[in-house]
């Protein structure tokens, strides 16, 4: 039994959606949340209307402003239903050709909420110092490269054109709609009434739009006839007061020369997104982005989650272009393809302007540069993170965590980090241990650590509302909570800790403070966790925030947060906030800082710099274990690639067959974390009976030989932002046939493609090789060969084996000596998996630097190229340092420094040696093997056996055994066929 007291118990039986069996009602459909609803009838009415339909929305040509530096101008905006009503519009084209398109109302009766690209962006977009708007009678352009952006002027209508072709479109089928604020009717309830009365010659503006609708209102025709939930919303027991009126913003933005999009997490479903309108639609509702604690989701759901990324990829074989929003509040997202060749989405948010980035491509690299730019790059977590993470709810003492730690080295299986979660805690106040079950917490993690490993504990957002917890007492009296609609006082709610009450961390004055708390020493004023040592990292739950007594489990949209703005305008990002802190606070704790670990449930644009995510809880059932991988592709494409689901599922006891699959998904995810519920049985690896046992061991020991390619990996994603897992569009762009594919990818650029089995009882499963390329199995040489038109080949993997290959052309480099964790790797030697491409070459990367410091960015790292060429009857493998020959020094913002001049981390692996070479893919027996002006070295060669021609069959094998070549240095071995 947790030490949970009485309390604690009965409100948790009271009020925990873990504990009733909450379902969809609990969240609203799209016809349940009313700006939805009215930007869905909005879209309706347009579809009716057909050809006749009409965007009131119209720049005015003598508005506009062309900005000193010419690639800006700004324009004023009317809307012939509200011609006394001002929106201004704003475009910027940035030096790498994203344009930015804002619009705001003017001098409205209220402001909008216009603060969401600040928490989202690293800084202000560099504007273009050559690109020059022109102005024309219809339309005002700018030309850049192949890339052409046209405002036409009535209707409204935004175009980015590639090659003349157009690329994205907003306002195309006129669902530009900006609900300006207005003044309640005090007794009547008629829109027209209610409005303020138009100006002199503003009938003539709204004639514009009646001409075509004869007979009808047309505020009505384009808005609807009621004021359908303005000023006051219901949903299941709670009213939302709405204050400030309609507010919302709809806008449609079309791909007419894309088929596919992907993108705006998190959503349980496939990652080329299944449409939700038009023609019988996949989802009958829009997908959603509001997080949320969705106890028990579906498997297959357009339902908003926990964490919420506005920004999608629009792709075809031509080019990929992108999107991104920057907006905080609830946002639905309609998707349909009016032909196999485009795509529409109709985008409806309860509040904030318009501010969209339109990333003009043209490939998925370029995308992910363009939007690493805006929001920033992943953070290059440490290293130890990647390897294997123990977690359950909860392990309920110290001594029970000692002992799972002894347990996995008795069955010498690694593992990096032990966590806790939040029953480690005095009544679920965070930092405060339970001392009854964990007496002894600094020497606990002190144990842990002693063997090489970390610990990471759980720190929720809610505060327990008593005086006898510090963190609670000091964030009242510096006033830094939330506050209820009344913008009065402390909001209250309730959570694991009962009553309780929620940092505002949009509000300055929380931030340091915050982030001294997680200071291990004494501080001069206040209170800080002197109970906890700095192998102590952080986990960030329960951040969209989940509130149990709260509307759809989160806080009512009329609380107030700093600066006056309601929940709802923030929503979205709130998450991001509390991960963004915690990282800065754990990063802080020590002088010179360290790499952060801060695991967030919750996540916005821009989480990708403050550390990792799941995907909550999911359930321990098949289908969410497949969809697992599906959401953490899509996360990737939004730029959180150290992604994972829980292993094993959340929710359930999954059986071992289940399990033993579970690990192979675990252990191809950037983050990999077991986890379970607190009613589960317990499901540690070392439990498992044989031969299960002793696959999930293999599993976890090939997880750390891989480690070298994670963290190369990651390195490149932290500095070029494309993905660290690679679906088939990334990596082959160009084929039509991998646009749908999302079960199988490949890791950063090893040439590791991995296919992970997620049905029950299926050994055999097709691969698809994209290209007339050989691919090798990785653990048996056997080698396939790809079409130029793509071709799909049969596999057989029994439980203990996971579909893996290298695709021909790559250099793998692992660490092949098993460890119990990662920190005890730092010294040990290389093998080189050297697979050959059909025409003989490879290449391959790896980065290293001591995992844990910011010494790399001074340039304590070593980052090496190997290459491997064939000519005549030569084989030559050489290595060379990317590190100093690198131009890129300013680009990718790292100091370059050579490893030969001071670099005390090249230094302290001088000596680390390739063990092992494996060259896959030699046609013949080598006459010799020799390190170039060395002398002949120990080798064996196994000869191929071809099957099914085409070079299919066991690949040609030659093992050379410790070359003695040493990873910091250049060399080549060159093989004499
Ligand atoms: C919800 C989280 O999603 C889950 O992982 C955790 O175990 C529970 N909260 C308890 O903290």
């Amino acid at each position: 039994m947790p030490p949970w007291t009485l309390l604690g118990v009965l409100s948790l039986l009271l009020v925990v959606p873990d504990a009733l069996a909450v379902k969809s009602h609990d969240f609203k459909t799209c016809s349940q949340a009313g700006f939805c609803r009215r930007g869905r009838a909005l879209s309706a009415r347009a579809a009716e209307a057909k050809s006749a339909w009409n965007s009131p929305y119209s720049l005015d040509p003598a508005s506009i402003i062309i900005a000193s530096n010419k690639a800006v101008f700004t324009a004023g905006v009317k809307s012939a239903l509200y011609p006394e009503i001002n929106f201004g519009l704003e475009l910027r084209v940035h030096d790498d050709g994203v344009v930015r398109v804002r619009m705001d109302e003017i001098n409205g009766l209220r402001k909008r909420y216009d603060e969401a690209a600040s928490w989202a962006l690293i800084s202000e977009p560099q504007i273009s110092e050559d690109i020059t708007w022109t102005a024309g009678k219809k339309d005002i352009k700018a030309k850049y490269g192949n890339n052409e952006v046209v405002v036409a002027f009535e209707p409204l209508k935004i175009s980015l054109l590639r090659g003349g072709k157009e690329q994205v479109v907003l306002n195309g089928q006129g669902l530009l709609h900006m609900e300006h604020f207005r003044t309640k009717a005090v007794e009547e309830t008629k829109t027209e009434e209610a409005e303020p009365k138009p100006e002199e010659g503003a009938e003539d503006a709204a004639e514009q739009v009646v001409m075509k609708v004869p007979e009808v209102n047309p505020r009505a025709w384009f808005e609807g006839d009621t004021e359908d939930d303005w000023w006051e919303e219901r949903f299941s027991t709670w009213t939302d007061s709405k204050p400030k009126g309609p507010e919302s913003l709809s806008i449609d933005i079309s791909f007419p020369s894309h088929g596919t999009i992907y993108g705006i997490p998190q959503h349980a479903t496939r990652l080329a997104l299944p449409t939700t309108a038009g023609d019988s639609p996949t989802f009958t509702d829009p997908y959603r982005l509001y997080n949320t604690d969705v106890f028990e989701y579906l498997a297959s759901s357009p339902m908003s989650l926990y964490g919420s990324i506005p920004i999608l990829h629009a792709h075809s074989a031509d080019s990929t272009v992108g999107i991104f929003h920057a907006v905080g509040s609830e946002t639905w997202i309609d998707v349909a393809h009016p032909t196999d060749k485009s795509t529409t989405t109709h985008w409806i948010s309860e509040s904030g302007i318009l501010d969209l980035f339109l990333m003009p491509g043209p490939t998925p690299a370029d995308v992910f540069a363009q939007y690493s730019a805006l929001t920033g790059t992943p953070v290059l977590p440490p290293h130890w993170s990647l390897g294997y993470h123990q977690c359950r709810w909860n392990y309920i003492s110290s001594d029970d965590v000692r002992t799972v730690q002894k347990r996995f080295d008795e069955e010498d299986m690694p593992v990096d980090v032990f966590w806790l979660d939040i029953e480690y805690s005095e009544d679920h106040k965070y930092f405060m241990w339970n001392e009854k079950n964990f007496p002894d917490p600094v020497d606990m993690t002190n144990d842990v650590a002693a063997l090489g490993r970390k610990m990471v504990v759980i720190v929720d957002p809610h505060l327990k509302r008593t005086s006898t917890y510090p963190a609670f007492q000091e964030a009242s009296d510096r006033q830094v909570l939330v506050k209820p609609p009344s913008g009065e006082g402390e909001y209250e709610g309730w959570c694991w800790s009962g009553s309780s009450s929620w940092i505002d961390f949009f509000n300055p004055n929380s931030w340091d403070w915050w982030k001294a708390k997680f200071k291990t020493t004494a501080l001069k004023e206040g209170w800080s966790w002197t109970s906890s040592t700095t192998d102590i990292h952080i986990w960030n739950d329960m951040n969209e925030p989940s509130v149990f007594n709260g509307p759809e489990i989160s806080m009512p949209r009329d609380n107030i947060h700093h600066g006056g703005w309601e929940h709802r305008d923030i929503h979205n990002i709130n998450g991001m906030l509390f991960s963004n802190l915690t990282s800065q606070a754990v990063q802080e704790r020590t002088d010179p800082p360290t790499r952060p670990f801060v695991l967030t449930r919750s996540f916005f644009a821009g989480s990708q710099r403050f550390g990792a995510m799941w995907t909550g809880d999911n359930l321990g059932t098949w289908e969410h274990m497949a969809v697992g991988i599906q959401m953490v592709l899509a996360n990737g494409i939004a730029g959180l690639s150290f992604a994972g689901s829980d292993v094993g599922g959340f929710f359930g006891n999954p059986e071992p067959e289940m399990l033993v699959r579970w690990y192979q998904v675990g252990i191809f995810n950037p983050f990999l974390r077991a986890h379970a519920h607190i009613d589960t049985k317990r499901r540690e690896p070392f439990l498992l009976e044989q031969p299960y046992k002793g696959i999930v061991k293999d599993l976890l020991r090939l997880r750390y030989t891989m480690l070298p390619v994670w963290y190369t990996a990651f390195r490149e994603t932290s500095v070029t932002g494309v993905p660290v897992l690679r679906p088939h569009y990334v990596m082959f762009p160009k084929d039509p046939k991998g646009f749908d594919l999302d079960d199988q990818y490949f890791i950063g650029n090893s040439g590791l493609l991995v296919k992970p089995i997620t049905t029950k009882g299926t050994t055999k499963t097709t691969v698809y090789l994209a290209e007339d390329e050989v691919y090798y199995d990785y653990f048996t040489h056997h080698a396939y060969r790809g079409t130029a038109k793509g071709k799909e080949i049969d596999y057989t993997a029994e439980l203990h084996q996971v579909p893996l290959f290298v695709r021909g052309g790559s250099i793998v480099p692992t660490r092949e000596r098993p460890r119990r964790a990662s920190s005890l790797m730092h010294r040990d030697p290389f093998t080189l998996r050297v697979a050959l491409a059909k025409a003989g070459a490879a290449r391959g990367e790896l980065y290293l630097d001591d995992g844990v410091s910011y010494a790399h960015e001074k340039g304590q790292f070593v980052w090496r190229a190997f290459e491997a060429a064939t000519a005549k009857k030569t084989v030559r493998v050489a290595s060379t340092d990317l590190g100093a020959a690198r131009p890129g020094a300013a680009v990718d913002g790292i100091a370059l420094a050579s490893y030969d001049a001071g670099n005390k981390f090249a230094e302290s692996i001088a000596d680390v040696r390739v063990e092992k070479m494996v060259v896959v893919g030699l046609s013949g027996k080598p006459a010799s093997v020799k390190v170039d002006g060395g002398a002949e070295l120990v080798w064996e060669f196994t000869p191929g056996v071809a099957a099914g021609g085409k070079g299919e069959g066991v690949a040609g094998v030659l093992t050379i055994k410790d070359p003695k070549v040493r990873i910091v240095e250049d060399w080549a071995i060159i093989i004499q066929l």
